[in-house]
């Protein structure tokens, strides 16, 4: 499982995609998991439920993910401040923390309605907040800001293997996790 985390803005879905069609996985969005069950928006259930309720869902849709099969899955910005999804991350995924500065997570992503924390007054303190706690249940970070999601998507498939018996070109089951080949 290969799981990708970071702030708003990092481009995880974007490199999911990438990721996931370079390695030949399915990919799951937790956001658009969360929508697709709830058969609502992320934006309405905030609105109507509360964030509370959003979080135990997202808990509750990650976890389905990760007891599934092998595919990349792209996490919610808040989702690895959960106990139990830092817990579950730690039973063997490879987590990929994208690295993305303040600024520029917001330039990415700022003004979009649809994601409702990007109108919390004390967004710049949760940024703080988050990024010791994404590099915590990471095995792995990897910087975007400047960066192409090709780039980045080389990067990661020179430094992952989406499961235990699978090759990636140029790189044998040796050299797992050691780094560019
Ligand atoms: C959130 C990030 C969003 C989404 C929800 C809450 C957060 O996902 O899960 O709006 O708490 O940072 P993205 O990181 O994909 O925008």
């Amino acid at each position: 499982m290969i799981v990708l985390v970071g702030f708003m803005g990092a481009g995880k879905t974007t490199i999911g995609g990438l990721l996931a069609a370079r390695l030949k996985l399915p990919f799951a969005d937790s956001d658009q998991v969360i929508e697709q069950r709830a058969g609502r928006s992320v934006r309405q259930i905030f609105a109507e439920d509360g964030e509370p309720a959003f979080r135990a869902l997202e808990h509750q849709v990650i976890a389905d993910l990760l007891d599934g099969p092998e595919m990349i899955i792209a996490l919610g910005g808040g989702a690895a401040e959960h106990p139990q999804t830092q817990a579950k991350l730690g039973l063997g995924a490879q987590v990929v923390y994208l690295q993305v500065g303040y600024d520029r997570a917001l330039r990415r992503v700022g003004g979009d309605a649809g994601r409702p924390m990007l109108a919390r007054p004390d967004l710049a303190a949760l940024y703080e907040r988050r990024l010791p706690v994404y590099a915590r249940v990471a095995t792995l970070a990897v910087q975007t800001d400047g960066r192409h999601p090709e780039t980045v998507t080389d990067d990661i498939v020179t430094r992952v293997v989406p499961d235990s018996t699978a090759v990636v070109e140029g790189l044998g089951r040796a050299g797992r996790g050691t780094g560019p080949a």
